[in-house]
């Protein structure tokens, strides 16, 4: 009794209501934002932001932005127990985001790691039956039990972490090779041949411009046989529109969508993880600034079409990848150890929530739509009678 006690307890903490709140004192930062002037610090990169490489026990993940933010002290060098008010300072501090972008990349960030991947990279469920029964209202409620609850979804994270497959990490990656078949987790390190390949596509100036990026993602989207799902292409766009948003020359987020990125800051931060001497974010980087770009990219390729580019200018490098089979779906709340009694394991079978190929059209705002998946997914599995264990 005193067990089922503490699992309602539980429940009724909730993520969405939780989710909801944090969407309203986000949009309240927004507004008070919008009248704040850029933070934007001026650091020469010595002492406590120095750079130093990773030693081979230090975490490190697939994402270049997060990684230079431990090498250079902005994050804990050794990449472990990052909590989400610590990856906000340093988003803020390091690459001048605004405080809504961080929260939005951070939140977003975890929400989508501890919970169970979006439906769109999930099998298809077939559509027969949609009744509400005894079993799938008994179903519905074992599923909002087992939803993480908030205290599991923002423990903090190692930033190896990151690299658990088809929940922030995708296919089609520019400089990291797809996840082996039947793997849980993407490789790390970054794929040399594959940054080659990224760099072909500066401009004869030396720049990487909105152009180059579009080109480049079309090229991945089409060597890894487009298995990356239409959620995971939007992260995919809001990576590199924040990077071009970040890094580019331009005096304001959204002028970059004309302005490229130098290629020798370009290349040490891809490459080596690593910001120049001296640099300093030149503006504030905003969620609606980034926003913009990623819109401005997805126009871009989708001028440029599926398949529309099958090699990098000059280099002939990777064969078209063959099918792989579905990726493995599992907790990523297994392994995650809180040290109250008062919380509940993830048991429910995901496996079999449905896709929706509408997914894509949702912005990269990244609140809603996990309170968007976090309603399709109780949705689909509503229908879902058959599910009951
Ligand atoms: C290179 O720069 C020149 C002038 O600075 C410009 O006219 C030209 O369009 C640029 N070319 C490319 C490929 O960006
Ligand atoms: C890097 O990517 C290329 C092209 O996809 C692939 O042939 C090669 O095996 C990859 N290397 C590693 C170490 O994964
Ligand atoms: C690419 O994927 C399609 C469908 O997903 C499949 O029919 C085709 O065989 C795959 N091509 C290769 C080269 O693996
Ligand atoms: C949990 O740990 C076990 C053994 O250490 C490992 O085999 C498994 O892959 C881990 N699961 C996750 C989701 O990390
Ligand atoms: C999950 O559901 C699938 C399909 O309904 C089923 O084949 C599988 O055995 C289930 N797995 C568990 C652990 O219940
Ligand atoms: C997707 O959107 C189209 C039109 O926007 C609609 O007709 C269709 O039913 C939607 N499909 C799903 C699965 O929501």
């Amino acid at each position: 009794m005193a067990f089922l006690l503490r699992i309602s307890r539980t429940a009724s903490l909730s993520l969405k209501p939780l989710l909801i709140l944090s969407l309203l004192v986000f949009l309240l930062t927004l507004v008070s934002q919008a009248r704040t002037h850029p933070h934007v610090t001026n650091d020469a990169f010595t002492g406590t932001h120095a750079f130093i490489l990773p030693s081979s026990s230090d975490s490190r993940s697939p994402c270049p932005a997060l990684n230079t933010l431990a090498n250079h002290g902005y994050l804990p060098r050794d990449g472990k127990n990052i909590t989400p008010s610590h990856l906000v300072h340093a988003l803020k501090s390091a690459y001048g985001a605004t405080t809504p972008l961080a929260w939005v990349l951070t939140y977003g960030g975890y929400f989508l790691l501890r919970n169970p991947p979006p439906p769109a990279s999930l099998p298809s469920l077939s559509p027969s039956s949609l009744s509400l029964s005894l079993s799938s209202l008994s179903h519905l409620a074992h599923v909002a039990k087992s939803l993480p609850t908030l205290r599991k979804v923002l423990a903090p994270l190692d930033l190896s972490d990151l690299a658990l497959h088809n929940h922030i990490e995708h296919d089609a990656s520019l400089a990291h090779s797809n996840a082996p078949p039947h793997s849980l987790y993407a490789p790390v390190s970054t794929n040399h041949t594959l940054l080659d390949q990224l760099f072909a596509f500066a401009t004869p100036n030396d720049t990487f411009t909105l152009s180059s990026i579009a080109r480049a993602r079309v090229l991945r989207e089409y060597q890894s046989n487009h298995s990356i799902d239409p959620f995971h292409a939007e992260v995919a766009r809001g990576e590199v529109a924040l990077v071009l948003g970040i890094f580019g020359s331009a005096l304001t987020d959204t002028g970059n969508i004309n302005a490229g990125i130098d290629m020798p800051l370009f290349r040490t931060w891809f490459a080596d993880n690593r910001l120049p001497a001296g640099w300093a974010p030149k503006h504030a980087q905003t969620l609606l600034g980034t926003v913009e770009i990623s819109k401005a990219i997805r126009g871009v390729m989708e001028r440029i079409g599926r398949g529309g580019v099958r090699e990098a200018p000059g280099v002939h490098v990777v064969e078209k990848e063959r099918d792989r089979p579905a990726p493995i779906i599992a907790s990523p709340l297994a392994n995650v150890s809180v040290s109250s009694s008062s919380t509940v394991s993830i048991t429910s079978n995901v496996s079999a929530v449905s896709a929706n190929p509408n997914l894509s059209k949702a912005e990269a705002l990244f609140p809603l739509y996990a309170v968007d998946v976090q309603d399709k997914i109780v949705a689909s599995i509503w229908g879902a009678g058959q599910l009951v264990e």
